[in-house]
């Protein structure tokens, strides 16, 4: 059977973005798991303390992606739905990972980067001494999220195929050193939507740290805010028919990948039908398409954040069912590593 794993921080409301690029597949893919099949997922909240936080924030936002995670319809009785900081076997095999983790491969991830807003190579240089060893090492615990639950398939979204690289890279490195096979290669499940971009500046993916407002559309947010900011997306002066060009046209092809991903057609087949609109009907069209997919986590979500008793039990009961995999693997990979307390 398989083993699917992924998770998703908890930092500010689910957007767009993270609904079409991950929790609406693994939706999909839960509805479709057979017996033998297991899917794990978690927010993953040590994550977010990579960059500073409001605490006290982070605990209520913790909860609302837990709710945010139900809302998109998934069930807690077939998926084992957890925060990531429950399992403390998470942390203990990053620390072993981060003894076979080379500080080149490391380097070479982008993410980190751009969080930690350093762009040309030299300022790397210079700068790297105000980094952080968390936001250094993320990638790694990343990983050992992945390769607790030895998972078969992680599905996400584009901008974490390079960890999930690194994640194979470990695997290797941790078989060959230690001259064994019990870790799985994980394969890149990728969702099938393009990455969703920021509404304001297409140049950028939507993201859940943007402070512009109007650049994302939250999963929570009532129907008629997600109208008024699909009608403000910026797109572009040409004239003439609408095309799907990423390159040349980043904001109208965003508007045709958000509508054939929330409609389920190709993009193939959307954009004869509406290559003739004008730019403000594509935009109607869009809203419409959004507004209807996004009603029922709406209504969910609200119906869940009014029940903190039942979030807090089923996220309670998640972390047993998911540490009960979780220790037994940890306990393997230690005794592989010499720590074990056996005679
Ligand atoms: P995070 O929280 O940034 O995003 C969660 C998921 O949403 C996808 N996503 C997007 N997809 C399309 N367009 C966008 N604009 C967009 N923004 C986000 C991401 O690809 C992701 O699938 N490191 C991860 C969380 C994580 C994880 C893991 C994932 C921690 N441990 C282990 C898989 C396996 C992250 O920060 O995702």
């Amino acid at each position: 059977g398989s083993m699917l794993v992924s998770g998703i921080q908890p930092t500010g409301a689910f957007h767009l973005g993270n609904y079409l690029g991950a929790t609406k597949t693994w939706h999909t893919i839960a509805r479709k798991l057979d017996s033998s099949s297991q899917m794990i997922l978690f927010i993953a909240d040590l994550h977010s303390l990579t960059v500073p936080q409001n605490y006290s924030d982070l605990k209520k936002q913790r909860f609302e992606a837990y709710a945010s995670l139900l809302a998109c319809g998934l069930d807690p009785t077939k998926v084992t739905i957890y925060h990531q900081s429950a399992v403390p076997e998470h942390t203990q095999l990053q620390w072993a990972l981060t003894c076979f983790a080379g500080m080149g491969s490391l380097n070479r991830m982008t993410q980190w980067k751009a969080k930690a807003d350093l762009k040309g190579d030299a300022q790397i240089q210079n700068e790297l001494g105000a980094v952080k060893l968390g936001l250094f090492a993320y990638p790694v615990l990343m990983a050992a999220d992945v390769l607790l639950f030895n998972a078969t398939h992680v599905p996400v979204g584009q901008d974490q195929a390079q960890h999930l690289e690194l994640t194979r890279d470990l695997v290797s490195a941790f078989n060959k050193q230690t001259k064994t096979k019990f870790l799985n290669y994980p394969k890149t499940l990728m969702a099938p939507s393009n990455r969703i971009l920021n509404l304001r500046d297409p140049s950028k993916k939507m993201s859940k740290s943007d402070g512009d407002e109007l650049s994302k559309i939250t999963i929570t947010e009532d129907g008629k805010s997600m109208r008024t900011k699909i009608m403000k997306a910026t797109t572009d002066s040409i004239e003439g028919p609408l095309t799907f060009d990423p390159e040349q046209r980043p904001g109208i092809s965003n508007l045709i990948t958000i509508y054939s991903a929330t409609t389920n057609q190709t993009i193939e087949e959307i954009v004869p039908k509406i290559k003739d609109l004008s730019k403000r009907d594509l935009k109607e069209l869009v809203a419409d398409a959004v507004v209807r997919e996004l009603q029922e986590p709406n209504r969910m979500y609200k119906e869940l954040m009014a029940s903190p008793d039942l979030l807090h039990k089923l996220s309670v009961e998640g972390a047993e069912k998911a540490r009960a995999v979780a220790s037994k693997n940890l306990k393997q990979v230690y005794k592989i590593l010499g720590m074990d307390m056996e005679k």
